[in-house]
C-alpha cells in the first residue's frame, strides 16, 4: 500500500469487468443500436465505454455521426438499448462470476473488512441478484443517485461514506481507465484489473481477481516494502 494510506478497512469493487463480464452484453446492445442508426461500432470503441454511464456512452456513439438528436430522442434510444441489455442479462447465473471473484469477496469478509460496490450501472442490483452475491455487499451505491459518472470520484466517495470508512482506508478495484482515475481522485488505493499498459494510473495491476491477494494490502506499508509482487501482479508505473 502507498505510505499515505491508512490501515485497510474496506474494499470497494466495480462490477462490470471485475466481478462479472457484462461488457460483452453492453457491446451487443450498443452495436445493434449504433448499426440501426448507420453508425460504426466495434470492440475497440466499446472499450472506451467501460465505466461510462448510459447517457455518456450514447453521447460518444452519436458523436460519430452528424445527425443531432433531441433530448427526448436520446432518452428513447438509451431506453431501447437498455431493454435489449436487460433481455441479455436475464441469461446470467452464478456461472457468470469471473474467476476469483467469489473467493475475493469471501477473503475480504473473512478478514473483517467491509465490502462496497461502486458501479455506475443502473442494472447493478439485478445483475448481483442473478450472480447470487447481492447479500455479500454492505453497501451498493445507488447509481440513480449519483450526479457525476466516473472518472469523477463521487461514486467511490459515496460508497466509503455509506460504509463509514475514510477514503484513505479503502482499496478500490477497477477494470476501466475512468474507474481507476475515480479511485485515485477519491484518495483510495487503486487496484487495476486488466492490462498494466492500459491502467497506467493504478497503484498496482493484476490480470484478474484470481490474482487478488488480500494479505498484500492488510499490513502496515513498511511490512510490504520487502515483498515481491504476487504471481501475476505487475506494478503499473
Ligand atoms: C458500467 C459499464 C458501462 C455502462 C454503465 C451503465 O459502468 O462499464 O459500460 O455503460 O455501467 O450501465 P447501465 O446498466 O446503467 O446502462
Ligand atoms: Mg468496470
Amino acid at each position: 500500500m502507498r505510505s499515505d494510506m491508512q490501515r485497510l478497512q474496506a474494499v470497494i469493487f466495480d462490477l462490470d469487468g471485475v466481478i462479472t463480464d457484462t461488457a460483452h452484453f453492453h457491446f451487443l446492445a450498443w452495436r445493434e443500436l449504433a448499426h440501426s442508426l448507420g453508425l460504426p461500432f466495434d470492440e475497440a470503441f466499446n472499450e472506451r465505454l467501460k465505466g461510462i454511464d448510459r447517457m455518456g456512452s450514447l453521447a460518444l456513439i452519436l458523436a460519430q455521426g452528424h445527425k443531432r438528436y433531441s433530448e427526448p430522442e436520446q432518452q428513447l434510444l438509451a431506453a431501447q438499448k437498455n431493454l435489449h441489455y436487460q433481455r441479455l442479462i436475464e441469461t446470467m447465473t452464478a456461472d457468470h462470476l469471473l474467476p476469483g471473484a467469489l473467493e475475493a469477496l469471501v477473503a475480504v469478509r473473512a478478514a473483517g473488512l467491509k465490502i462496497g460496490l461502486a458501479s455506475v450501472s443502473k442494472n447493478a442490483a439485478p445483475v448481483l441478484d442473478r450472480l447470487g452475491i447481492a447479500d455479500r455487499f454492505d453497501v451498493v451505491v445507488d447509481a440513480a443517485r449519483i450526479q457525476r459518472s466516473k472518472p469523477d470520484p463521487e461514486i467511490f466517495l459515496s460508497a466509503a461514506q455509506q460504509l463509514g470508512v475514510a477514503p484513505a482506508a479503502c482499496l478500490g478495484v477497477e477494470d476501466a481507465v475512468a474507474g481507476v482515475q475515480a479511485i485515485q481522485a477519491a484518495g483510495m488505493f487503486a487496484l487495476g484489473v486488466g492490462d498494466p499498459a492500459v491502467l497506467v494510473q493504478a497503484d498496482e495491476v493484476i490480470p484478474g481477481l484470481q490474482a487478488f491477494r488480500l494479505e498484500r494490502y492488510l499490513g502496515p506499508p513498511t511490512a510490504l516494502a520487502c515483498c515481491a509482487p504476487p504471481e501475476g501482479a505487475a506494478p503499473s508505473a
